[in-house]
């Protein structure tokens, strides 16, 4: 699908942890799903006001059947916070879907035995990739890592077989690295979104048994849409944009 830039009405916002948000806005045809892992550039302020560059914000969920497309963000600066402000009712400039995201019925279709494992705010694509992986005839385990407690994971449960959650507090689940409960040879495929230093220490767990991993990486971004090369990485085919070009990618070619 490609990425279009139209002016959407909020349905709802919600505070679902200390600085995460969640945005519902009213999307213009529920048959245009987007993949899991594609996010949108959203603007909540004139095109001469500050700050300059949209927001890529990766969206958390979809009904296909009303069209409501929901995503999860962080408080962290000027723009998230004026996203922050709007109201039902009120209307935002969103530019998406962007990048390319996680084919979960292509991956459904090849593995049987998934894992998907995040941390934080880099939970926020794996709700929707769960859905869509278990619509397509597979519920993958979820491992999940935070600091001190977990937000949004109730929303997981019905699309997935097993939910992990790790804290580095122990104030939840298990008292330590998410990976600390990853076994992934037990597993066909593993899915990951999260800080890198936690995507670098899944992929090496999957390379030490031999088992495909797949990143959605996050980068600063400034078009979101493959022009200004502002996020382009280094990987070992090559240089890539992380916003056109991924932001899924086999994870081999981005991490040693
Ligand atoms: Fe412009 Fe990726 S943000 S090319």
């Amino acid at each position: 699908m490609n990425a279009t830039s139209c002016d959407l009405k909020v349905l709802r916002q919600e505070t679902v942890a200390a600085d995460i948000m969640r945005l519902t806005v009213q999307w213009q045809d529920p048959s245009r799903e987007p993949h899991a892992g594609q996010f949108y550039m959203l603007r909540a302020w004139a095109a001469d006001a500050t700050p300059i560059l949209s927001r890529p914000i990766s969206v958390v969920d979809f009904d296909n059947q009303t069209g409501a497309l929901t995503f999860l963000y962080q408080l962290k600066g000027e723009g998230t916070h004026k996203i922050a402000a709007l109201q039902p009712g009120q209307t935002l400039t969103v530019t998406g879907p962007c990048g390319n995201g996680f084919d979960a019925a292509a991956l459904a279709g090849k593995y049987q035995r998934i894992a998907v494992v995040g941390g934080g705010i880099g939970t926020a694509p794996l709700l929707l990739l769960c859905k869509q992986l278990c619509r397509a005839g597979v519920r993958p385990d979820v491992y999940v890592g935070f600091r001190d407690t977990s937000y949004g994971m109730d929303r997981f449960v019905p699309w997935c077989h097993d939910v992990f959650v790790a804290t580095d507090s122990g104030n939840e689940g298990h008292h330590g690295l998410v990976t600390d409960l990853l076994d992934a040879k037990n597993y066909d495929i593993v899915l990951t979104c999260g800080p890198m230093v936690m995507m670098r220490g899944v992929y090496q767990l999957c390379a030490q048994s031999g088992t495909p991993c797949v990143a959605s990486l996050e980068r600063k971004m400034a078009c979101g849409l493959g022009a200004c090369l502002g996020c382009t990485c280094r990987t070992k085919v090559g240089a890539k944009t992380v916003c056109k070009d991924g932001p899924v990618f086999k994870a081999e070619e981005v991490f040693d």
